[in-house]
């Protein structure tokens, strides 16, 4: 099996300055050789340069349009030709904005098997906001609503590109949604589990039934993990941190349990700021998390006796 590491040093998504950084951090935490002896082949991409993007004009509401548009078109089309060569495009973030481009590659992968694309959000934000409803103007807070169709600026991507259905997003960890973002996933039937939810269920159950509906509709998953889904006192190196997040044991156990699946098509490590870290923890819990999703076990289970 092959995966391809695409560094994404953009920030100026995120309203704040380091995760231009996080691509550095994550490769000097030791991404490669942990995925290596794992039995991977890597090809590292490096960091993608932006693509031309003269043509898009600022925009109320879209803070550094042209600079996230300029790298999203750039990861689409690497995040496509990853996938397109057999390999699982690793995207080494960088803000979320950058989940436009990722993600959107992975569905134009995905049509082209003719199967459809499930998305795993792991935030503590729904990512789901507009130009028109974004308080901040950050671009990192409007993913979501882009892949699906519904947040549109000046042409960051073809109009016609394949979009992601909203019934086919799961949302774990949420705990800090917009007023606006609030009527939006509700009006278009995101999935969302929220803290609230993990405590109530476990995580375990709730990931088990995100699975199965991949399973039932031979989907390809695209998980994009960002460190704020983690509690603060576990990954500080984060510019928007909510208490109350997803602790190391649970976030593990999803990797796992998507690794187990062998439906993971491709992954986002996003909004790293390794100016907020201390000494590395946060990119190291990043790296650790993303070997047990390719296959790090604690044991070979079963290990009990009958
Ligand atoms: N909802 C807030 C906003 O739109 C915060 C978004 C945070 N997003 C992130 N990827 N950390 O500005
Ligand atoms: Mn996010
Ligand atoms: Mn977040
Ligand atoms: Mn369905």
């Amino acid at each position: 099996a092959s995966v391809t590491l695409i560094g994404v040093p953009l920030e100026e998504g995120s309203g704040r300055g380091g995760c231009s950084m996080g691509p550095a951090a994550l490769r000097i935490a030791g991404i490669a050789a942990t995925l290596t002896e794992l039995g991977y082949r890597i090809t590292d991409r490096g960091d993608l340069r932006p693509a031309p993007a003269e043509d898009l004009a600022p925009m109320a509401g879209a803070k550094n349009l042209q600079t996230v548009g300029a790298f999203c078109r750039a990861i689409e089309q690497a995040t496509f030709e990853a996938a397109a060569q057999g390999s699982v495009p690793v995207l080494l973030g960088g803000d979320h904005s950058l989940s436009m481009g990722s993600v959107s590659g992975m569905a134009r992968y995905a049509r082209t098997l003719g199967r459809p694309l499930f998305v795993l959000w792991l935030d503590a934000h729904a990512d789901f906001n507009s130009p028109e409803t974004s308080p901040s103007g950050n671009m990192h807070g409007m993913p979501v609503a882009y892949f699906c169709g519904q947040a549109e600026f000046a042409p960051i991507l073809d109009a016609a590109r394949p979009l992601v259905d909203t019934t086919r997003v799961y949302q774990v960890g949420i705990r800090s949604v917009d007023v606006e973002e609030r009527r939006l996933i509700a009006k278009h039937n995101v999935t969302v589990f929220d803290m609230r939810a993990i405590d109530e269920e476990g995580i375990g159950s709730i990931v088990r039934r995100i699975l199965s509906h991949v399973e039932n509709e031979d989907g390809l998953l695209h998980v994009s993990l960002d460190v704020d889904f983690l509690d603060p006192d576990v990954a500080p190196g984060v510019g928007t941190t909510v208490p109350g997040g997803a602790t190391f044991r649970e976030a593990h156990l999803i990797m796992e349990m998507l690794h187990d699946s062998k439906r993971v098509s491709a992954l986002d490590i996003v909004e790293l700021n390794p100016f907020l870290d201390d000494r590395g923890r946060s990119a190291r819990i990043m790296v650790d998390l993303a070997s047990s999703l390719f296959g790090k076990k604690i044991l070979d289970r079963p290990t009990r006796p009958a």
